[in-house]
C-alpha cells in the first residue's frame, strides 16, 4: 500500500446479526461496495460487539458471522481490493481498548446516547455490565487501531465516531507531548524538502486560520506520502497540523452514508427486531408472497378508492427499484385509482426477486466451497494485523510500554 492510500483509509464494521436484509444492504453495504474502489478499505465483523449485548448465548455466533460474510461477498464486497476480516482475529483491538480505557472518563461513556436508550429499549437483556458501558470505547479502538481518515456509518453511529475523536484527542494530548515540540516540528517540516515544506506550511495555515478541512486532508496526505521522513517526524507533522503535540492517533472523520428509506413489510423502518424484513437471499416465492401482503396506503380500502403514494411504503420501494416511467405510472395510477395495489407492486416484486436470485447464485459458490471464505478472512486478518501492529508499536512507544528493558 502506498503511504498516500493511508491518508485515504476507510474503516467500517457490522455486528454479526446473521443473514442481512434489504435495509442493511441499502443502509450500509451498497455504500461499502462503492467506497472500496475509491479508498483503501477495511471491513470487519464486530463479533466482540455482539457480546456486549448478548453474552449469555454465543452458540449462534459462528453461524451469524458466516452468514453475514457470505452476504457481504455475494453483494459485491471485493476481497481483492478491500481487507475483510473478523474483529476477534485481531487481538490488537483488545489491547488498544484496554489502554484507551485508562484515559477515558466514565462520564464520556455514560453520556453516549445509545447507553441509556438501549438500556430502556432492550429491557429483556442484561445491559448492566462493564462490557456494555465500554462498547463505544471498543468501537473507538476498532477505528483508531487502523488510523483511518474516514468511517462510513449511518446516523445512529455518529455519536460513536464523535467519542472516538475525543478519545484520540485526549490520547494525543496526554502522550503526544515532547520537550521542544515546536522546534522539532519546524525541523521536521524543513526535512520535507523545499517545495513540500512550503506547501505543508501553507496548508497548515489554511486549516488553522480558516478551519479548512480539505486543507487538513491535503496536508495529511502530503505528510503520509513522504517516505523520506522518520516515523517520529511524520507524527510530529501530523500533530502540528491540529495541535501542539505528536499525533499518534489522528482523529477520523464520519462519512455519513446517504441511504434511502427502506420500509419494512409493516411500513415501519425495515429492522430485524421488528420482524418485517426481506432477506438478501430470501427464497423468491417468499419474497413475492411477502410483498403481495405488504402494507399500502391505509386510506385505500377498496380498489376504486384513489390512493396517495406519499402515504404508502410501497412507494418508497418504487423510489429505490423503479425507473422514472414506472414511477410515473404508479404515481398517476394510484391517485386516480387507475391501477390496483397488486398491479402496482408487480414491478417491485420483479426487481427484488431478480436481486435475491442474483444474491443466491453468487452466495452458492461460497456455500459450496467453505475454504474460500476461510482463506479470505485468514488473509484479511493477517493484513489487518499488520496495519494494527504498526499502530500499536507507536502507541506502546509513546506510552513507554516498549519492552526494551
Ligand atoms: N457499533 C456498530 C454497529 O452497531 C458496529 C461497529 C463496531 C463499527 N465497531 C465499529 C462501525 C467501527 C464502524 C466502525 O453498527
Ligand atoms: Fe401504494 Fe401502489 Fe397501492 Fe398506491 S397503488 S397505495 S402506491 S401500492
Amino acid at each position: 500500500m502506498s503511504a498516500n492510500a493511508a491518508a485515504r483509509r476507510v474503516l467500517s464494521g457490522m455486528r454479526p446479526t446473521g443473514a442481512l436484509h434489504l435495509g442493511n444492504y441499502h443502509g450500509a453495504l451498497a455504500n461499502w461496495i462503492e467506497l472500496q474502489y475509491q479508498y483503501e478499505c477495511f471491513f470487519f465483523v464486530a463479533d466482540w460487539h455482539a457480546l456486549t449485548t448478548d453474552y449469555n448465548d454465543t452458540s449462534r455466533l459462528p453461524t451469524y458471522i458466516h452468514e453475514m460474510l457470505i452476504d457481504w461477498l455475494a453483494a459485491g464486497v471485493n476481497p481483492g481490493v478491500a481487507t475483510v476480516f473478523v474483529q476477534s482475529h485481531v487481538p490488537e483491538h483488545a489491547e488498544l481498548h484496554l489502554l484507551l480505557s485508562m484515559i477515558t472518563p466514565l462520564g464520556w461513556l455514560e453520556r453516549v446516547p445509545t447507553y441509556k436508550d438501549q438500556q430502556a429499549e432492550l429491557r429483556e437483556k442484561d445491559l448492566a455490565t462493564y462490557g456494555f458501558l465500554g462498547y463505544p470505547l471498543l468501537q473507538s479502538a476498532d477505528i483508531l487501531v487502523y488510523r483511518p481518515a474516514f468511517v462510513p456509518v449511518g446516523e445512529d453511529q455518529v455519536a460513536h465516531v464523535e467519542i472516538t475523536r475525543e478519545v484520540a484527542r485526549r490520547f494525543n494530548h496526554v502522550y503526544g507531548g515532547e520537550p521542544d515540540f515546536e522546534a522539532k516540528a519546524e525541523k521536521a517540516a524543513k526535512s520535507l524538502g523545499g517545495k513540500m515544506a512550503t506547501q505543508y506550511r501553507q496548508l497548515r495555515r489554511e486549516f488553522q486560520q480558516a478551519g479548512d478541512q480539505s486543507a487538513l486532508g491535503k496536508a495529511r496526505a502530503l505528510v503520509l506520502a513522504n517516505n523520506r521522513i522518520t516515523v517520529a517526524d511524520r507524527e510530529r507533522l501530523l500533530g502540528w497540523l491540529e495541535g501542539s503535540g505528536v499525533s499518534v492517533l489522528p482523529e477520523p472523520q464520519v462519512l455519513l452514508t446517504k441511504a434511502p428509506k427502506v420500509p419494512g413489510l409493516d411500513g415501519r423502518k425495515m429492522s430485524k427486531s421488528y420482524g418485517n424484513t426481506i432477506g438478501l437471499r430470501e427464497d423468491p416465492d417468499s419474497v413475492a408472497k411477502k410483498l403481495k401482503t405488504m402494507q399500502t396506503d391505509p386510506a385505500r380500502v377498496r380498489r376504486t378508492d384513489p390512493g396517495d403514494p406519499e402515504k404508502c411504503p410501497v412507494w418508497d420501494l418504487h423510489k429505490i427499484y423503479s425507473d422514472e416511467a414506472t414511477r410515473d405510472w404508479v404515481y398517476k395510477g394510484c391517485r386516480s385509482a387507475g391501477i390496483g395495489c397488486i398491479e402496482c407492486k408487480q414491478p417491485v416484486i420483479e426487481k427484488v426477486v431478480e436481486f435475491v436470485t442474483g444474491m443466491r447464485k453468487r452466495a452458492q459458490e461460497y456455500e459450496d466451497n467453505p475454504d474460500l471464505l476461510r482463506t479470505i478472512v485468514v488473509e484479511g486478518g493477517e493484513k489487518a494485523r499488520e496495519a494494527a501492529r504498526d499502530t500499536m508499536d507507536e502507541v506502546r512507544r509513546v506510552m513507554h510500554l516498549r519492552a526494551d528493558l
